[in-house]
């Protein structure tokens, strides 16, 4: 069983690519909390893959929670693959803190946090893209084999980003103040929709965020009208999701 978490769509793609490749079903953590299936239990000897994005450095908090919920013992390969616009930091490591990977691989994709910078260029995204498609053959033959191997693209400072800048990230993550919507809200309710942690309805048919936030931006970056900002970063930046791309 493959887990994935994902908010923008480039840790879904590798789930399935890694699950289609492996013979292997990749599953959403969202859809497995909604529809009551958690704790998972491991059938003795299962490969468990567990895929998410990286933020701020780390595994999103959402991921860490299903994670630390997963039954497993030591007859089950257990490895992770993480997505990231540019590194990794230690988010593998921080992983296995709760789930002893014997793998781990990062794949670098587009970036999705229009709150940091704007989207990459088409040409970057393709370029990411390409790169991370020819890297999965490996990945997906090491995982067949169940090899030890750590490869990850860590960047500078992994310690320091990993640690604090993670750490404050996560602390301010859940807040959902700096979001509103513009006049060009549709009431669509298309963020209700992708929310993962189900904390947006529509309120007089405009969106109202309360609850939980894991900050995964799906709902700003899905936007038919792109009438969703958070704060002053947003504006004139654009917007991704993997399955806009033609790659
Ligand atoms: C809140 C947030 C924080 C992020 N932090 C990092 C980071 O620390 N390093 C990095 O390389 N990319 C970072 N990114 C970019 C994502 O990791 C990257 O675009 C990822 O592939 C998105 O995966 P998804 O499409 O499955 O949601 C961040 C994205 C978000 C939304």
């Amino acid at each position: 069983m493959i887990f994935y978490f994902s908010g923008t769509g480039n840790s879904k793609w590798i789930a399935k690519e890694i699950a289609e490749k492996t013979g292997d079903i990749a599953e959403s953590i969202v859809d497995m909390n909604r529809n009551g299936r958690v704790p998972y239990k491991a059938e003795t000897g299962e490969t468990l893959g567990f895929v998410f994005p990286v933020y701020a450095w780390g595994p999103p908090l959402i991921f860490m929670e299903f994670a630390s919920k997963v039954i497993f013992d030591e007859s089950n390969y257990l490895f992770g693959a993480c997505t990231c616009g540019g590194s990794a930091g230690n988010a593998m490591e921080i992983l296995s803190k709760i789930v002893p990977l014997s793998s781990g691989f990062s794949f670098v994709m587009p970036n999705s946090y229009i709150i940091g910078s704007d989207v990459d260029t088409a040409k970057e995204a393709a370029q990411k893209v390409k790169e991370a498609r020819e890297k999965l053959p490996s990945v997906i033959r090491a995982i067949k084999e169940k090899k030890k191997i750590m490869d990850i693209k860590k960047g500078s400072l992994a310690g320091i980003k990993s640690s604090l800048v993670c750490n404050v990230f996560n602390k301010y993550a859940t807040k959902t103040d700096d979001f509103f919507v513009t006049e060009k809200c549709v009431s669509c309710g298309n963020c209700v929709s992708v929310c993962p942690l189900g904390s947006i309805s529509l309120v007089e048919g405009k969106p109202k965020w309360e609850g939980h936030c894991t900050k995964c931006l799906a709902c700003i970056n899905r936007c038919p009208e792109e009438a969703i900002q958070s704060g002053k970063a947003t504006a004139g930046r654009g917007r991704y999701y993997f399955e806009k791309g033609t790659y």
